[in-house]
């Protein structure tokens, strides 16, 4: 009866948690609760609870199969369709962008965040991310407005022929391709059927971290993963002193590392045992998120992790839809007006594409190389040969650039060997 009685009480977080961010409750006046105000310097942007509902939408279907998604660039996005639409469509765009907690504008923080990525590119971590709108046989759209949208969110403007769904994905996924700085992304299971009038919004994401130190080649060798395939992966051994929370309760290990220069750092949850993601993945509200982080303490550890490349092609309109996005898809009701004044009654969202990838590598950032081991006493085990979460935080502006599951590891099939 145990574990009925904690999924249906973390089910309950969730309810209120998403009752709580879609109520709109003004901000906590200045001099309002310490806790609260404590609360929103960390997860009060925006891209932290749109990332955080629209992942447990998506795996709520179950499908493990890697997932990966940026939700800082998914909500500047968002924030840029919003300009271009009005009425309700606008205000449903607005809603999921909205934190009960948020200290500034959702615009304002979106847009600081762009330019902190662009920031941190090239010492951190080096990342792509291009977001555009695809258009098919659409009236003649406002100049000025695409002008702002590309200034202030980065958003593109790409037409789409007069071609079928075929011409329309290979236009798509070769942007894609350019978006992700060169990689070929996941392919897409299921693209949108591009209707006259139709939109579609698409966000290329690309993240390779370096470390504040890195992983020695030496010490990595060929070890077992165990995911939901078992494979053969090239793990990445070090020791050093590492922020880190145990939670007996939940069963899961908290690790942070930090990026190298600071400006972003990485978090891994890790079950104690193999297992789907599916249990932790329930525990994972924004509440429970920030214990976690609240409770990391510098700690002596021994870390492998799997040196494995990640990335999946998502189709957001339904998990968008049940978190509130209901008129931008209609014809008949959606209203992008600021892009057309003719195209009401036929301009609307066909489909929101997200190709994301990320490498787990054993880079540091530091030119200088001092990756060797510290020696430490008793180390505490940090052995990720089994499926994790990943988050990525950045440091500026506390978005949330990467949250993502590995729930296989790519490399040869192991079952010959079981
Ligand atoms: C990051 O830097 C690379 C070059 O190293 C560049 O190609 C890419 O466009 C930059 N990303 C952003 C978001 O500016
Ligand atoms: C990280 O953020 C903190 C708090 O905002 C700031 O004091 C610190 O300078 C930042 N670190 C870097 C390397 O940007
Ligand atoms: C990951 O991708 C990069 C870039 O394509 C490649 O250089 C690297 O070898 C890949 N790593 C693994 C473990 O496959």
């Amino acid at each position: 009866m145990l574990p009925a009685a904690i999924l249906s009480l973390s089910l309950l977080n969730l309810l209120i948690l998403g009752v709580g961010s879609s109520t709109s409750e003004a901000p906590p006046a200045t001099g309002g609760p310490p806790q609260l105000q404590q609360a929103s310097s960390s997860l009060g942007h925006p891209s932290w609870s749109l990332g955080l509902r629209l992942y447990q939408a998506l795996r709520r279907e179950g499908s493990y199969t890697n997932a990966l998604i940026s939700p800082a660039l998914l909500a500047s996005s968002l924030g840029a369709l919003s300009h271009a639409a009005k009425g309700t469509t606008a205000e449903q765009f607005l809603e999921l962008l909205k934190n009960a907690k948020v200290e500034k504008k959702a615009e304002e923080a979106l847009s600081d965040t762009l330019k902190s990525m662009r920031e941190g590119n090239g010492t951190s971590y080096t990342l792509h991310g291009s977001t555009a709108l695809f258009s098919k046989k659409v009236p003649t759209l406002e100049k000025s407005l695409l002008e702002k949208l590309q200034a202030q969110f980065g958003m593109g403007h790409v037409a789409l022929g007069a071609g079928g769904k075929q011409a329309d994905m290979k236009k798509l996924s070769s942007w894609a391709k350019g978006g992700l700085g060169g990689l070929e992304g996941s392919p897409l299971t299921e693209g949108p059927d591009a209707k006259e009038g139709a939109m579609i919004l698409a966000n290329a994401f690309h993240f390779k971290g370096f470390w504040d130190r890195g992983f020695e080649q030496e010490n990595q060798d060929l070890r077992s993963f165990l995911g939901t395939k078992y494979t053969k992966v090239y793990m990445m051994h070090r020791a050093g002193v590492y922020r880190h929370y145990e939670d007996m309760e939940n069963m899961v290990q908290v690790l942070e590392m930090g990026l190298w220069g600071g400006k972003a750092s990485m978090m891994l949850l890790l079950p104690f045992h193999v297992e789907s993601l599916a249990r932790l993945e329930r525990v994972m509200t924004l509440e429970q998120v920030e214990k976690w982080m609240g409770k990391l303490s510098s700690m002596s550890m021994a870390l492998s992790l799997p040196r494995v490349n990640v990335s999946s092609t998502l189709s957001l309109q339904k998990q968008l839809a049940a978190l509130g996005v209901a008129d931008a898809w209609d014809q008949k009701v959606a209203d992008f007006s600021g892009l057309s004044s003719q195209g009401k009654g036929r301009l609307h969202l066909g489909g929101v594409l997200h190709w994301a990838s990320l490498e787990l590598a054993s880079e540091s950032g530091s030119k200088d190389g001092k990756n060797e081991d510290e020696h430490l006493e008793k180390p505490k085990l940090f052995y990720a040969d089994h499926s994790f979460i990943i988050l990525v935080k950045d440091n500026n502006t506390g978005a949330l650039l990467l949250l993502g599951a590995l729930d296989f590891a790519e490399g040869a099939a192991l079952h010959d060997e079981l």
